[in-house]
């Protein structure tokens, strides 16, 4: 089951054509609590892609899946310039966490955006204020890629919405060509449409077994949200809850054998599955598109003298960066390293196994790289064994790829309670919060997150800011030269707070 945990947090996207769309108030409808039941019936038995970095075998009984067969993620930083941005949303006293890419191509990010925004906006007319309720609603929308060549890039999004009782999960796949702008439908990537008979039988062979495709018409796949391929080029075909099966079963993958693969691919097809099976950097447009993120000055690979530092005797303090890495982070890094300066990253594990070049980069510039969980769901929602996988699982990436094993974490939206500290305290992580918020998330402005941060802070303080918001990054020169003026010394969160004790929480140093 371990190959598909990283998809457990979902996404509610509608990219794919012909499938109508959940809104809120839809899913809230069609899912009564009562209908709340294991999400991962579909789980298949043979193998698939896999991202390795899950725990394995977990002796509770409730899975920890959301659905079976997902497709291959790739590297994002394989996208280069091709990416023009990510967007997002975060509304941190909500439980609103949403982020979705943008390519410079219409109708390319048109589609892409309002299938979010749509979804936003749901969110916000449905929960319009934070609750006091003990389950607090929670949208978390992500995204992943999936296909990448010269003439063919596949996403992925990936949505969950915790109603308060149950979670409800989507995801949607959009194929197009990078040098067009082309979105490729479902019916373009797949040449003939196999019997609905074949279809069911694939999926029951992957444990949905109450698999009804009738209501789907002729061409079943066309309907299909989310169309992707295995490391081994089989089809993946993924089904929203309630779409084809009992609601119960949640979202439902399975993939298509490769001998009928290989007759039902299109010329398109095929190409996207070899951008899955054998990715490169795609093709740049035919068009001019906005330029790119220029580079950022590149992080000095030789992590930087660290001077020892006595915080009993300096003003230290610790900034953090929350939610990343993203596309803002290398510049961030370079910010860092031109100032000289070390920072403490709470970073995802989905978007480590995205951006690993430059959680890599981080971790070797010497900044302190913590557990913010896999996917950002908020871990009082959820049982011990699924806030064990959310640390384990992420902490078993950064140590993959950056070699370094955590032991801080940081809960999404700071919420905790005696559930993700007894967790913590099973992964030997400190549980580390912040005592100045600069509110980056929300002013969405350098100016007023600088002001921020240079006015709540004090000696000791943790300074909580997030890489994924570019003017937050933009920040951090004005944070950096502000806060040395004052005195203050820049230490990593583990230099600040000395010895940290599993499942503790610190807020700042207590000198
Ligand atoms: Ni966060």
């Amino acid at each position: 089951m371990a190959e598909t945990r990283r998809r457990e947090g979902v996404v509610n996207r509608r990219l794919a054509g012909g499938v109508t769309a959940f809104t809120v108030a839809a899913l809230l409808a069609a899912c009564a609590p009562q209908t709340l039941a294991p999400q991962t019936s579909a789980t298949p038995t043979t193998s698939g892609p896999t991202t390795g970095f899950a725990p394995q075998a977990t002796s509770s009984a409730e899975p920890l899946l959301a659905a079976g067969k997902v497709p291959t993620q790739l590297d994002a930083s394989l996208l280069n310039g091709r990416l023009v941005r990510v967007d997002s949303r975060t509304d941190y006293a909500r439980h609103l966490f949403a982020s979705w890419p943008q390519f410079g191509l219409e109708p390319v990010d048109q589609q892409i955006a309002t299938s979010y925004q749509e979804q936003i906006r749901d969110f916000d007319a449905t929960y319009p204020a934070p609750t006091i309720d003990t389950a607090i609603p929670e949208l978390n929308l992500g995204w992943g890629l999936i296909g990448s060549a010269p003439t063919m890039v596949g996403v992925v999004s990936d949505g969950l919405l915790f109603s308060g009782a149950s979670d409800h999960q989507t995801w949607r796949s959009i194929w197009f060509d990078p040098t067009s702008g082309v979105v490729l439908t479902n019916s373009e990537l797949v040449r003939a449409e196999p019997a609905a008979a074949a279809i069911e039988a694939a999926a029951r062979r992957a444990g949905v077994a109450d698999a009804d495709l009738a209501d789907l018409g002729p061409a079943p796949l066309a309907a299909a949200p989310l169309l992707g391929f295995s490391p081994q080029g089989e089809l993946i075909v993924g089904f929203d809850e309630c779409q084809i099966a009992a609601c119960a079963n949640g979202r439902v993958s399975f993939e298509i054998p490769a001998e009928q693969t290989e007759t039902l691919l299109t010329e398109a097809g095929r190409r996207a599955r070899a951008a899955t099976v054998t990715p490169s950097a795609p093709s740049a447009p035919t068009t001019p598109t906005p330029s790119p993120e220029p580079p950022a000055s590149q992080a000095t690979e030789e992590p930087p003298e660290q001077p020892a530092v006595d915080c009993d005797q300096e003003r230290c303090i610790a900034l953090t960066f929350d939610d990343g890495p993203g596309p803002s982070t290398r510049r961030l890094l370079g910010h860092l390293a031109k100032a000289g300066v070390p920072a403490t990253f709470f970073m995802l594990g989905q978007q480590v196994e995205t951006y690993p070049k430059v959680a890599k980069q981080a971790a070797a510039a010497g900044h302190e790289i913590g557990v913010h969980t896999w996917d950002h769901r908020s871990l009082p929602q959820l049982s011990p064994a699924r806030i064990d996988d959310e640390l384990g699982s992420t902490a078993a990436v950064i140590q993959k790829v950056t070699g370094t094993k955590a032991t801080l974490m940081r809960p999404p939206y700071g919420a905790h309670d005696a559930k993700t500290l007894a967790a913590a305290k099973r992964a030997g992580e400190a549980v580390v919060l912040w005592n100045v918020d600069t509110l980056d998330w929300k002013t969405r402005s350098t100016k007023k997150t600088i002001a921020a941060a240079l006015a709540a802070t004090r000696r000791g303080s943790i300074i909580l800011l997030h890489d994924i918001h570019p003017t937050s990054v933009a920040a951090v020169p004005g944070i950096i030269t502000g806060l040395q003026a004052k005195g203050y010394t820049f230490v990593t969160v583990s230099q600040l707070i000395g010895k940290a004790r599993p499942g503790k929480i610190y807020h700042a140093a207590k000198r």
